[in-house]
């Protein structure tokens, strides 16, 4: 499959940029986003904290930090902003994103869903060590993920790290022993990774980070005065279908963003570990143990 992807005329990455990815499982592109789509996505960004101002409690879309007031907002996250500002979905169906996906999954891509993940300024939080595919297991793993770097991202606002090669290994639970959901792997496995060794994926605002759904990847707090707003759009081959109720979803989830529509799913063997019943919602108060905060399913 990988070769087949390469066998095809990239249209905006290198080729070592694709076989980094598929040989690593993550990538960094930096400054890949102009200033006329920054200037959109601060805008509609703005809209959304101004619309959190007012807010004492998180619901479905947005997610507050503690201490989180009118004049002092400290937004954690927004759901699905393609179904909360039009301008966030124009950038995921128009933008450079999903033919960066096109040169990494082929022709035909499908889009998932897309998150905000504000880590604010001195009070966003760890987002500890785990795979994404557990959160949402497909019929294949071709699902990646891209962060855009809404602002400029150094070493000590928590950026997205990725463990080298992570991918071709093993998908780990993410139950504590109590067998209650905890939205991460847990030390007995993570023994097993070099997580200390991983990279920080860093650059100015418009840098893209990719990284696959299988990736082992968390970030550490931010303690800079900066945010490190970045928002996440996934994508897949369209040939990969959700089995599971999505954590994250809008009427915008399936569609086809590049190319055609699949006839049939495509089915890799390799097993993936069940999440909890998200059907009923996943929000920050019902998520996992009610503990969901910093510990979600991006970045
Ligand atoms: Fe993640």
């Amino acid at each position: 499959m990988e070769e087949d992807i390469l066998a095809q005329p990239a249209r905006v990455l290198t080729q070592a940029q694709r076989e980094f990815y598929f040989e690593n499982g993550y990538l960094l592109l930096v400054g890949v986003i102009g200033d006329d789509w920054l200037t959109r996505l601060r805008s509609a960004m703005e809209d959304v904290v101004d619309r959190g101002r007012g807010m004492t409690k998180s619901d479905d879309a947005i997610w507050l930090e503690k201490g989180h007031s009118r004049s002092d907002p400290r937004l954690l996250r927004l759901n699905c902003p393609d179904a909360h500002h039009p301008e966030f979905w124009t950038y995921a169906r128009k933008s450079i994103l999903p033919d960066i996906a096109v040169d990494l999954v082929g022709p035909d891509v499908r889009y998932s869903h897309s998150l905000i993940n504000f880590k604010w300024a001195e009070v966003g939080q760890e987002v500890k060590w785990h795979q994404d595919i557990q959160f949402y297991p497909h019929t294949n793993y071709s699902l990646l993920s891209l962060g855009t770097m809404i602002e400029d991202i150094g070493p000590d606002q928590g950026p997205v790290r990725a463990v080298p090669g992570s991918h071709l290994g093993e998908v780990f639970p993410h139950y504590a022993e109590d067998g209650t959901w905890a939205a991460c792997i847990q030390d007995h496995d993570l023994e097993s990774l070099k997580v200390d060794e991983a990279p920080m994926l860093m650059g100015p605002a418009g840098s893209v980070t990719v990284h696959n759904c299988r990736t082992v990847h968390g970030s550490d707090p931010n303690v800079s005065v900066r945010g490190r707003p970045l928002l996440v759009n996934t994508y897949s081959a369209a040939d990969a279908f959700p089995y599971t109720h999505l954590p994250q979803w809008s009427t915008n989830t399936g569609t086809i963003v590049r190319g055609k529509s699949a006839t049939q799913a495509r089915l890799d063997p390799r097993p993936c570990p069940l999440p909890p019943d998200w059907s009923g919602g996943f929000s920050a108060n019902n998520a996992a143990t009610g503990e969901i905060r910093g510990d979600g399913p991006e970045l």
